[in-house]
């Protein structure tokens, strides 16, 4: 339709006033950084959502909307994209993703963010929460951990919708990992990556490892296994040092979306996400990676799965070391 400006503009909940269940999810994306970008391009291919990316830079939405639009013809696509800095236009979102923040830099940790980082998110929870009282909140930006605990703050959302990701990546980096040490398809890797999204905090699970089936304790000797677990931990820092200049955004920006497939698509995919604890390994109030299973309405219930006395620890410790970020975040 025409703008008061004179432009012209989808607006992609037209026609839906008056209908219980409009017939298109929405998916606000808050941030348009390569991964905010990618993320959008990655869900506007799925078809299944109208996608609006937000900024705070003017043009850099719009420009990254229109571009990732003018692929649809070809990538055949319906989805319809739309490039703001206006929060009006992510109102009644369904999901909304929080990709907003600074990138580390090589010799950064992700704790080093926390200042910074905290004060963005606060704020842009707040607008999202906002527009889109309903939305599930997936968040990216990091420290993650910590930035959930902001995220629940700001919004004011109950638990089961401000869910983090973390887990999602570093259990693909981890797989991804098994694969290549294994000489096998990542397909047939089943392997979890639980606790925190630092490389101090992150337990890439040993105990229940398989490919093909098989224990990877089995098929590898001691020292490669605990050589891929530590990649794993160092998954985000080996992508950070090859770039100088970001961190990764590919395997981020898919990991996310296949978390929003499991929202709005209702999957109830039991997938490792970052959700705030409520006994389970004896943690509570602490957001950590767990198996959840995601579905309509975020998180709908959380596995306490077995794991070894060495893991049980380690994802402990990740419970405490998140509530030490949170009792250092400026408020
Ligand atoms: C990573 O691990 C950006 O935290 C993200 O690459």
């Amino acid at each position: 339709m025409q703008q008061d400006d004179g432009s012209w503009r989808a607006d992609i909940r037209a026609g839906t006033e008056g209908q219980e269940t409009p017939l298109r999810q929405k998916v606000t994306i808050v941030g348009a950084g390569n991964t905010g970008a990618t993320m959008a391009q990655i869900l506007a291919a799925r078809g299944y959502a109208d996608v609006v990316l937000i900024d705070i830079v003017e043009g850099l939405p719009q420009g990254k909307a229109l571009d990732i639009a003018e692929a649809a013809p070809w990538s055949r696509t319906s989805s319809s994209l739309l490039g703001t800095n206006n929060w009006d236009d992510t109102a009644n979102s369904d999901v909304v993703v929080i990709t907003s923040g600074v990138a580390r830099k090589p010799g950064m940790t992700r704790e080093d963010l926390l200042s910074v980082n905290a004060g963005i998110v606060r704020s842009v929870v707040g607008q999202a929460a906002k527009q889109s009282p309903n939305a599930v909140l997936v968040i990216f930006a990091n420290p993650m951990d910590a930035m959930c605990h902001v995220a629940l703050e700001a919004s004011g959302f109950p638990k089961e919708r401000v869910v983090g990701q973390g887990g999602m990546l570093d259990t693909a980096r981890y797989r991804t990992f098994i694969a290549m040490e294994t000489g096998t398809s990542v397909k047939d890797v089943s392997a979890w990556v639980l606790g925190g999204h630092t490389e101090a905090t992150m337990v890439p699970l040993s105990s229940n490892a398989t490919v093909g089936g098989v224990p990877l304790t089995q098929l590898l000797p001691a020292a490669q296994v605990e050589a891929v677990v530590n990649r794993a931990k160092r998954g985000g820092a080996e992508i950070v040092d090859l770039l100088k200049t970001g961190s990764a955004f590919v395997a981020p920006a898919v990991a996310t979306i296949e978390m929003v497939d499991a929202i709005l698509l209702d999957e109830r995919r039991i997938l490792p996400c970052c959700t705030l604890l409520d006994g389970q390994w004896g943690i509570t109030d602490a957001y950590v990676g767990a198996p959840v299973v995601l579905g309509k309405g975020g998180i709908q219930y959380v596995y306490e799965i077995p794991v070894s006395d060495a893991e049980r620890d380690a994802i402990r410790a990740a419970g405490d070391a998140v509530k030490e970020l949170v009792a250092a975040t400026p408020r």
